[in-house]
């Protein structure tokens, strides 16, 4: 959709449809208020009919109030004022986004993003209603023969800023917030395609064409022969049990000063995880489709930088592969050599993500990364631990955790830390090789980061488990697009002054 800002009397704009926001107890919000006084207070009287609560999201279309410039007024529940926050202008904002789509005007004016919230900048909240406006409109109908599109979809959003003046901070709210969108966009899009389409050839295709966006941007893809010359025997093991051959995708963005250290963000690209010879049960097994998660949110992430022409050096490395079961596939026991030399007892074939991550993180090192970053739907235990609200952190570096968490705060795409000590690395250790690709009984999500640790000491790292947030299940099942709010906010935050070191 397109976003203009817009200013000076609210009564006088002309629009298809004006949203203002209620808050609970049926209590104007100022904008509310100013309509309320163009229309001589029969705002007020509809609203003491009873029909209309101002509970969070719920919506009333008005036609016809007197005195106003616009055609309609959409009345949204913004719940308790005192309570309002950024989950409530996104709640909010999706209700009247979800309204509007399937009625009938082609464009609106929003006031939401002016509701006052404590420590939320108008930076923040112009941001935060394009990143919910774009979520609202998001459907993934690519793969049906028919598609029910709204007769006359929304087209075009007024973002209404009152006396305050168009500046440099709410044009970046614009593109920034456009650019996240769209790189969630990408990421669920990818996520949610079926693994007969995605699989590793078609994500190295669509790096490609990434690359073709920006001369900022280098993509380059290794296929099986070069990643065997390189020596990467975990990575192959994995996608030997596949016809689908394995690549490793390598995203290569200059947009910050030559010399400058790059992040490197590492995306597990499983784009089909049946579990190998230690074959999953069938229920859900569906959704293993979704194991290139993190792989797709590198490729958002990166689609964003180049959207906003960030100021930063990003490498994106994307181990791509799917994990069947064949007459090549590893078997338990097996033992493989990875890039680093290390030899890996792989006692279980299903815990694959660790094998092809443990090579691409090894391959990041030859870019003296300032910190490295992965990304994977790793463990099944990290859904048990934080369920999908939080990513599951881990690192080897403190400030760097520090800063992925304030990204996830900044950005309402959240992690929580787990612990990362030393007591948990013998559960890996192995009779047969250097190290064992599972850690037994308990802490599946901490056992699972001490393995990739091994390959990770030369560079500051934090990992990012998103089994729990990359996709939802049930009839709302679909990619979510987390965490590229998170990542992309972690490089905005990266490119003003820093205070650290790293
Ligand atoms: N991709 C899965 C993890 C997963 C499972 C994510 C379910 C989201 C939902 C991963 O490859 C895996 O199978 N992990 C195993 C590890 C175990 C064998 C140590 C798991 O979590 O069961
Ligand atoms: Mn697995
Ligand atoms: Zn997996």
């Amino acid at each position: 959709m397109e976003y203009t800002l817009k200013r000076g009397d609210l009564a006088k704009q002309k629009t298809a449809c004006l949203i203002v926001g209620v808050y609970a107890g049926r209590e104007l919000s100022e904008p509310a208020a100013a309509l309320d006084k163009a229309s001589n207070g029969q705002l007020q009287r509809i609203l003491k009919k009873g029909d209309f609560e101002g509970k969070s999201g719920q919506t009333l279309l008005l036609y016809d109030l007197p005195g106003m410039a616009c055609e309609r007024v959409l009345l949204v529940g913004a719940g308790a004022s005192k309570e309002f926050d950024l989950p409530a202008l996104r709640k909010a904002t999706a209700a009247a986004i979800g309204l509007l789509n399937d009625a009938h005007p082609l464009e609106a004016i929003t006031t939401l993003s002016l509701l006052p919230i404590a420590d939320a900048s108008l930076y923040r909240t112009l941001r935060e209603t394009i990143l919910a406006s774009e979520e609202g409109l998001y459907r993934f109908d690519q793969c049906k023969s028919e598609v029910k599109k709204p007769k006359r979809p929304l087209k075009r959003m007024g973002l209404f800023i009152g006396t305050r003046r168009r500046s440099r901070i709410t044009d970046k709210a614009i593109s920034h917030g456009l650019a996240m969108a769209n790189g969630s966009a990408l990421a669920k899009e990818l996520g949610n395609l079926p693994g007969n389409i995605c699989t590793p050839t078609y994500l190295a295709g669509r790096a490609r064409a990434l690359g073709r966006r920006s001369r900022k941007l280098k993509v380059q893809v290794l296929g099986e022969r070069q990643m065997k010359e390189l020596g990467m025997g975990a990575l192959l093991s994995v996608s030997r049990g596949s016809s689908q051959p394995a690549k490793l995708i390598i995203m290569d963005y200059r947009g910050g000063k030559v010399g400058e250290k790059p992040v490197v963000l590492v995306g597990k690209g499983l784009t089909f995880d049946a579990g190998g010879i230690s074959i999953k049960p069938s229920a859900a097994m569906d959704e293993m489709k979704y194991d290139m998660c993190g792989g797709a949110s590198v490729l958002g992430t990166m689609a964003a930088c180049v959207e906003m022409s960030l100021g930063i050096n990003v490498i994106g490395i994307v181990p791509s592969s799917e994990n069947l079961p064949d007459g090549n596939a590893n078997k338990p026991g097996d033992i493989v050599t990875s890039m680093s030399g290390k030899t890996i007892e792989v006692l279980n074939t299903d815990a694959e993500g660790r094998l092809i991550l443990c090579d691409a993180l090894s391959y990041a090192e030859r870019f003296k990364p300032a910190a490295v970053i992965d990304i994977a739907t790793l463990t099944g235990a990290c859904i048990v631990a934080l369920g999908s609200h939080a990513s599951g952190l881990l690192s080897n570096d403190e400030e760097l955790a520090d800063e992925v968490l304030d990204a996830g705060k900044e950005s309402g795409d959240r992690a929580w830390r787990l612990p990362l000590w030393d007591d948990y690395q013998s559960q890996l250790d192995s009779n047969f090789a250097d190290i064992a690709n599972i850690g037994g009984k308990g802490a599946g999500t901490i056992t699972a980061a001490c393995f990739l640790s091994r390959f990770t000491d030369k560079y500051r790292w934090a990992h990012l488990d998103i089994a729990g947030t990359a996709w939802k299940s049930g009839s709302e099942k679909g990619a979510t697009g987390r965490p590229v709010g998170l990542l992309t906010q972690f490089l905005l935050q990266r490119c003003g002054p820093r205070k650290s070191k790293a």
